[in-house]
């Protein structure tokens, strides 16, 4: 269990979820301040050495810095964008992430399989097949209290082995009793993730989409305490295409022949959101944030 930060009434740390605003009072509009709200950070898709090595840096202050209580970080591409190998995936646990999501890539590299069985805190996602290696759901414990997170795929366009709307509903059933709950909706269409958020609204505390690497302008807070975005972006090079090296990209789309993807380099940025939880796991605040890494 990690220690709890104190929290600093009145600080300056530059998030006005916290509950201080620069003058130590307390912003227009927020009304009464849950004085033990629960903070959890979640990074967006996690890009090849750059991504991973700019939030291994960097994460221990942000933690202080936005008072966290729990960091979930999806790392389908963590290992040279393609899947997450076990040594990668021990380093950001040991960094400070809680809880590492994935998706459709994290059949990439076979040494993970057994990996995933092993480590509670990697997820794949829940809708996969039963008989697959690893798990879809946690819980991670804090001094906050229990998060549940669930992993899920979208069925547009990745062809899970199940629909996620069903499995969730699975799911949930295991974590009855649990007010904390995220989850990882790592889908492609736009449309399947708003649905999850509706269908989810008032369940959950949270349903982030991952996968498309592109944040969008969505966040915000679903009745019944849901916090919602539709892609909370990627954690990686913005001089790309969503984190590979732009001119191959390029080669692929204009000649149409086969090429290698290599994980671009430069301009790297740390994207995600940062949530507010209050009483009951309801969420109260949902706010992107975008971090240069140098
Ligand atoms: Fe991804
Ligand atoms: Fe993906």
């Amino acid at each position: 269990m990690r220690a709890r930060q104190p929290r600093i009434h009145g600080c300056r740390c530059g998030w006005s979820v916290c509950g201080c605003s620069a003058a130590g009072s307390l912003p227009a509009g927020l009304g009464t301040v849950n004085c033990d709200p629960v903070i959890i950070l979640f990074f967006a898709d996690v890009v090849g050495k750059p991504g991973r090595e700019a939030l291994i840096e960097r994460l221990p202050g942000l933690r202080e810095q936005f008072h966290a209580d729990v960091v979930v970080a999806n790392g389908e591409n963590v290992t040279e964008g393609r899947g997450i190998k076990p040594a990668h995936a021990e380093a950001l646990l040991t960094a400070g992430v809680d809880v590492i999501t994935t998706g459709n890539h994290i059949w990439k590299l076979r040494e993970t399989y057994r990996y995933l069985d092993q480590q509670e805190r990697i997820l794949r996602p829940y809708n996969f097949l039963k008989s697959n290696p690893g798990r879809g759901l946690t819980v991670v414990e804090s001094a906050a209290g229990r998060l549940g997170v669930i992993n899920l795929c979208g069925s547009l366009y990745l062809c899970p082995a199940r629909s996620p709307f069903e499995a969730v509903t699975e799911a949930l059933e295991h974590l009855h009793g649990l007010r904390n709950i995220l989850v990882d909706f790592h889908a492609e269409a736009t449309s399947e993730k708003v649905a999850m958020g509706w269908f989810l609204a008032g369940q959950v505390s949270a349903v982030i989409g991952t996968h498309t690497h592109v944040r969008t302008a969505d966040a915000c807070v679903l009745p019944g305490g849901t916090a919602y975005i539709t892609d909370a972006g990627m954690c990686g090079s913005r001089d790309s295409v969503i984190g590979v090296k732009k001119d191959l990209v390029l080669e692929r789309f204009l000649t149409q022949l086969p090429v290698r993807f290599e994980v671009a380099e430069g301009d790297v940025w740390l994207e995600g959101v940062v949530i507010e939880l209050g009483s009951e796991g309801r969420a109260v605040r949902i706010e992107p944030f975008e971090i240069a890494a140098s």
